[in-house]
C-alpha cells in the first residue's frame, strides 16, 4: 500500500466540505475519486485528512474499529471550526461520539425505544400528527411554507413526545439545533447553543428524576437507577443527541422529498398507483440526498491498509457516504431517481456499530408523509421557480430553509 506525506505540497488539493453544485447531485469533484479511491484532502483546520469514496471502501471502513468516532480525539476531522485542540466539551458525550465498549453499553441500554416493533405502535400517532399539521396548512393562506407547516413540526413533535421534552418549546430547540448544525457559526455560537440546549435538558432531566415519566428519558432513569448505572450528565448528553437528530434530519428529507417527487412526476406516479411501494421510494431518496455525509467521519487508532493505500494513527478520515450512495459500481446510473431500483444497502444511515438508530422511526415518518401529502393535496406544486428554492448549503445536514407551495 502506497504510504503518502500528508504535509506534501499538492496544488490539485480539494477543500472540504466541497459544494453541492446540484441540490440533486453530489458535489462535482467526487466523480475524481473513480480514478483515485483514496484522496488526502484539505479540512477546515488546515490539516489534511483521507477522503475515501467507493461504497466498498466506506463500509469496510466504518465496519472497522480501529477507527474512532470520538470527536475529541486529536485528528479527529471536524468540517466547521471548532476552536482547534484542547476545547473542553460543553456536554457529556453520547453514542455518536463514543468508541466500543462504552458505545455498545450505551446503545444497548437504548435500543429497545427503537425497535420496529415499538415504531409501529407509533404509526397511528404520527399519522395523526400529519393529518391535524395538514388539516393547519389546507385551512391557511396559499402559497404555504411547507417547512413549517409540515416539515418542522412532524418529526419535532413525534421526538418531544418520545422523550417526553414539552412541544411547546420547539422554537427554542430548533432555533439552537440549526445553530447548533450551522458550519458558518462561530465557535462561540456553537458552543453557546450547546450550553443553552444543555442547561434545559438539564433542568428537564432533574425534574423527571424527582417525578417520573413513563417517556424514554423517564424510562431510562428507572432502568438505569436500578441497575446502578444512572448518570445525569450521560442521559443530558443522550437528550441532546436524540432531540438534534431526531427532529433536523427528517425534517430535511421531507422537504428535499416532496422537491424530487414535484420534479420527477412518473416517480410520484409510481407511488401515487401503488402506496405499497413508499418504502422503496423512502430509500431511494435517502440514497440520492444523503444529507448528514459528514457524520460518518472517523479518525485512525492504528495504521490501516485501505482503499489502496495504508492511513496512519491519528489521521482523520471522510466516509464520504454521499460518493458511496452515487457509487456507479453499486448503484448503476446513480444520477437518476429511480424508485424500483431496490437502493436499501445505500450507507445514508452510516454502517456498522453507529447505523442510525432512528432509522426505523425515519421511514416510517418519511412513508406516511408522503403517501399522506400527495393523498390529500394531489395538485401540489412549487410556488417559486426551482431555481428559487434556499437550500441549506451551509448546514452540516443539507436540507431547505422553507419551501413555498400551493395547490
Ligand atoms: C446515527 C443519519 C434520523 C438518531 C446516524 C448516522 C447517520 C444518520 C449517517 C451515523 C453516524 C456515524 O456513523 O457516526 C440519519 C438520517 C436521518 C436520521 C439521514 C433521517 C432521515 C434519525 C432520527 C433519530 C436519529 C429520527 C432519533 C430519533 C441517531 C442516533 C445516532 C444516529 C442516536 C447515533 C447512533 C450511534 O452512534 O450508535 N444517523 N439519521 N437519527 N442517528 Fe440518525
Amino acid at each position: 500500500a502506497a504510504l503518502i506525506d500528508p504535509e506534501a505540497a499538492d496544488p490539485g488539493l480539494k477543500h472540504f466540505p466541497l459544494a453541492r453544485t446540484c441540490p440533486f447531485s453530489p458535489p462535482p469533484e467526487y466523480r475524481e475519486f473513480e480514478q483515485d479511491r483514496a484522496q488526502l484532502v484539505g479540512i477546515p483546520s488546515g490539516e489534511r485528512a483521507w477522503a475515501l469514496a467507493r461504497h466498498e471502501d466506506v463500509r469496510a471502513m466504518l465496519n472497522d474499529s480501529r477507527f474512532s468516532s470520538d470527536r475529541f480525539n486529536p485528528g479527529f476531522p471536524m468540517l466547521f471550526n471548532d476552536g482547534g485542540r484542547g476545547r473542553t466539551p460543553k456536554i457529556k458525550p453520547s453514542l455518536i461520539n463514543l468508541d466500543p465498549p462504552v458505545h455498545g453499553q450505551a446503545r444497548r441500554s437504548v435500543v429497545g425505544e427503537f425497535t420496529v416493533k415499538r415504531m409501529k405502535a407509533l404509526q397511528p400517532r404520527i399519522q395523526e400528527i400529519v393529518d391535524t399539521q395538514l388539516d393547519a396548512m389546507l385551512a391557511g393562506d396559499r402559497p404555504a411554507d411547507l417547512v413549517t407547516a409540515l416539515s418542522l413540526p412532524v418529526p419535532s413533535l413525534v421526538i418531544c413526545e418520545q422523550l417526553g421534552v414539552p412541544y411547546a418549546d420547539h422554537e427554542f430547540f430548533q432555533t439552537h439545533s440549526s445553530n447548533f448544525l450551522d458550519r458558518q457559526a462561530t465557535v462561540d455560537q456553537r458552543e453557546a447553543a450547546t450550553v443553552e440546549m444543555r442547561d434545559y435538558l438539564s433542568g428537564l432531566v432533574a425534574a423527571k428524576e424527582a417525578t417520573p415519566t413513563d417517556d424514554l428519558l423517564g424510562r431510562q432513569i428507572e432502568k438505569l437507577r436500578a441497575e446502578g448505572t444512572y448518570d445525569h450528565d450521560e442521559l443530558v448528553g443522550l437528550a441532546f443527541l436524540l432531540l438534534i437528530a431526531g427532529h433536523e434530519t427528517t425534517a430535511n428529507m421531507i422537504s428535499l422529498g416532496t422537491v424530487a417527487l414535484l420534479e420527477n412526476p412518473d416517480q410520484l406516479e409510481l407511488i401515487k398507483q401503488d402506496p405499497g411501494k413508499t418504502l422503496d421510494a423512502v430509500e431511494e431518496l435517502l440514497r440520492y440526498f444523503t444529507i448528514a455525509e459528514f457524520a460518518t467521519s472517523r479518525v485512525a487508532t492504528e495504521d490501516v491498509d485501505i482503499a489502496g493505500v495504508t492511513i496512519r494513527a491519528g489521521q482523520g478520515v471522510l466516509g464520504l457516504s454521499h460518493a458511496a450512495n452515487f457509487d456507479p459500481e453499486t448503484f448503476a446510473e446513480p444520477d437518476r431517481l429511480d424508485f424500483t431500483r431496490g437502493a436499501r444497502h445505500h450507507v445514508a444511515f452510516g454502517y456498522g456499530v453507529h447505523q442510525c438508530l432512528g432509522q426505523n422511526l425515519a421511514r416510517l415518518e418519511l412513508r406516511i408523509v408522503f403517501d399522506t401529502l400527495f393523498r390529500r393535496i394531489p395538485t401540489l406544486r412549487l410556488a417559486v421557480p426551482f431555481e428559487q428554492l434556499p437550500f441549506k448549503h451551509e448546514s452540516s445536514i443539507f436540507g431547505l430553509h422553507c419551501l413555498p407551495v400551493a395547490w
